[in-house]
């Protein structure tokens, strides 16, 4: 609730760009639309939806995004060139929020060795950005990259001038997580002071966390005067992310004695996105994350078990139902109809399309023969594969797998593409999952290193679903894959198939016969 002394602060994400910008972590356009609607059902203010001049599959994104999402402002993000503003309007402008976020680096490192450019010259560049965009639409931030290392003098020169030229909103980014909670906290302070025209704009704060700061230090920017937080899901992002969107609301909301600060998150929707973003990108959260990790509201210690039999906020600061762990989890089996599970799937924030739920329920019968009982969890990987399977190219049609201590495994594939199939044999390889992955690459003649592999189980008990996810190495990036059954070598085929999948959406998928 926003009264005179609790100030609404704007949550604005980037998950879908900075985010996506983590070495593995790139979302297909239909992962992409998931994401987007789960964050408007969380309430965030701002999606930036992506960089709209990077890619064309960016471009596709961003425009969706702005097509079909109501009830949040898109944003697409541009460098101060010409070319990269128009096409952030062209993506944006079916929005009926839109915002263009403009960035141009500040500091004497970026100046002298990346743009070459003086300070006068940098000022012209950002007043001309944010008067093109403009041009386009009221809703323009400016951002001046690297700002936390540029010299305070000229950082308030730069932002004068952008909002003169009309920034509404201006976003002081600590792009290589350098700085310290009371740095952060100055530099916000005295653009406070001492830039005249600050009662014009919204003053953001975008911080990374080389250091583990960026939630503190976008705390201690709030303290001081900001009035937009840039964060995501997961806190995912380049290097080692960004602020992390559930730590910093739940900081805001827990501590609001302290803040006098609240924002527009409905909490309850944090740990189901938080889950959606970790299954679509494949980045596991980490089990001890504030908030979202699968330990935050456990309690091992008897002393404080028994504290907290005698009165819960003896040891609990905040209630795991107000993030979103459900008191119960409502079980399906066998003779839950498609109603059921399609209710389900909306309770648990997926929008499906009818032929979507159609394929699931497929699935969903498949899985409820093997398995007395369906969990949350079984649904939404079964949703997640469903989405994530959208435009695949290969796909698995079947596998055989002999094997035995001191024996060469024994390994036919069949895959699928475009209503052909190919089968390839092998017997090499370290076992059986080796020989499958040779088989895949041998069909799809894609070459890759594994670079990781893991195998969880997604609920509890014998006839579990196994989730495998892994990590492979092309031509120098990382793709991440995951594939989930009750048959851990079957969710293993699909895993690896998944990211080679992924290779193969990005135009590097070898076979074109
Ligand atoms: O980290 C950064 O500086 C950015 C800008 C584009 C805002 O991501
Ligand atoms: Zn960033």
């Amino acid at each position: 609730m926003t009264t005179p002394d609790n100030r609404r602060i704007v949550i604005f994400d980037t998950t879908l760009r900075d985010g996506e910008q983590s070495p593995g972590a790139s979302m297909n356009l239909a992962e992409k639309m998931e994401v987007a609607h789960a964050l408007v059902e969380l309430g965030v203010d701002v999606i930036e939806a992506g960089f709209p001049i990077a890619s064309p599959g960016d471009f596709e994104a961003v425009r969706e995004i702005a097509r079909q999402v109501r009830g949040s402002t898109v944003c697409g993000l541009a460098r101060c060139r010409e070319a990269d503003i128009d096409r952030a309007w062209e993506a944006v402008q079916h929005a009926p929020q839109r915002r263009i976020h403009v960035f141009l680096a500040t500091s004497a490192i970026h100046r002298e060795h990346k743009l070459r450019m003086g300070k006068d010259e940098i000022i012209q560049r950002a007043v001309e950005g944010v008067r093109r965009a403009k041009g386009y639409c009221d809703d323009v931030e400016f951002s001046p990259e690297d700002a936390a290392r540029t010299e305070i003098d000229f950082l308030c020169q730069v932002v004068e001038a952008a909002i003169d030229a009309g920034a509404t909103t201006v976003n002081i980014p600590d792009t290589v997580g350098y700085a310290m909670p009371s740095e952060m906290h100055r530099v916000i302070a005295t653009l406070c002071q001492r830039v005249p025209n600050i009662h014009r704009t919204i003053l953001s704060v975008h911080c990374h966390n080389d250091l583990g700061m960026a939630v503190a230090n976008s705390l201690a920017a709030v303290e001081a005067g900001a009035g937009q937080i840039e964060c995501t899901i997961n806190g995912i992002g380049e290097r080692a992310g960004n602020c992390s969107l559930e730590e910093v609301v739940m900081a805001l909301r827990t501590r609001n004695d302290f803040y006098r600060a609240d924002t527009h998150i409905v909490t309850q929707r944090l740990l189901p996105t938080s889950r959606l973003v970790s299954g679509v990108t494949g980045i596991q959260v980490q089990r001890n994350k504030a908030i979202v990790g699968q330990n935050a509201f456990a309690h091992e210690a008897g002393i404080h078990q028994d504290g907290m039999l005698k009165e819960r906020t003896t040891y609990e600061i905040m209630r795991p139902e107000d993030v979103g762990y459900a008191q119960t989890e409502l079980v399906l089996g066998k003779h839950s109809g498609r109603a059921a599970l399609a209710d389900r799937v909306r309770t648990l924030g997926y929008h499906l399309s009818p032929e979507q739920l159609d394929a699931v329920f497929e699935e969903f019968k498949i899985l409820a023969d093997k398995k007395k009982e369906i969990y949350d969890g079984d649904i939404s990987a079964l949703v997640e594969q469903e989405i994530m399977a959208v435009g695949e190219l290969w796909s698995l049609v079947s596998y055989y797998a002999a094997t035995g201590t001191g024996r060469e495994p024994d390994v036919e594939l069949v895959l699928r593409r475009r209503g052909e199939t190919f089968t390839a044999k092998m017997n090499t390889g370290d076992g059986p999952l080796d020989a499958i992955f040779l088989a895949i690459e041998q069909i799809t003649q894609t070459h890759v290193t594994c670079k990781d592999f893991h195998v969880h189980s997604i609920t509890m008990g014998k006839d579990a679903q196994a989730e495998v996810q892994v990590e492979l190495e092309h031509e120098g990036r990382l793709f991440r894959g995951r594939g989930v059954s009750t048959d851990s070598v079957e969710a293993s085929t699909k895993a690896f198939l998944n990211a080679v999948n992924r290779i193969a959406a990005m135009g590097n998928g070898k076979r074109r016969d």
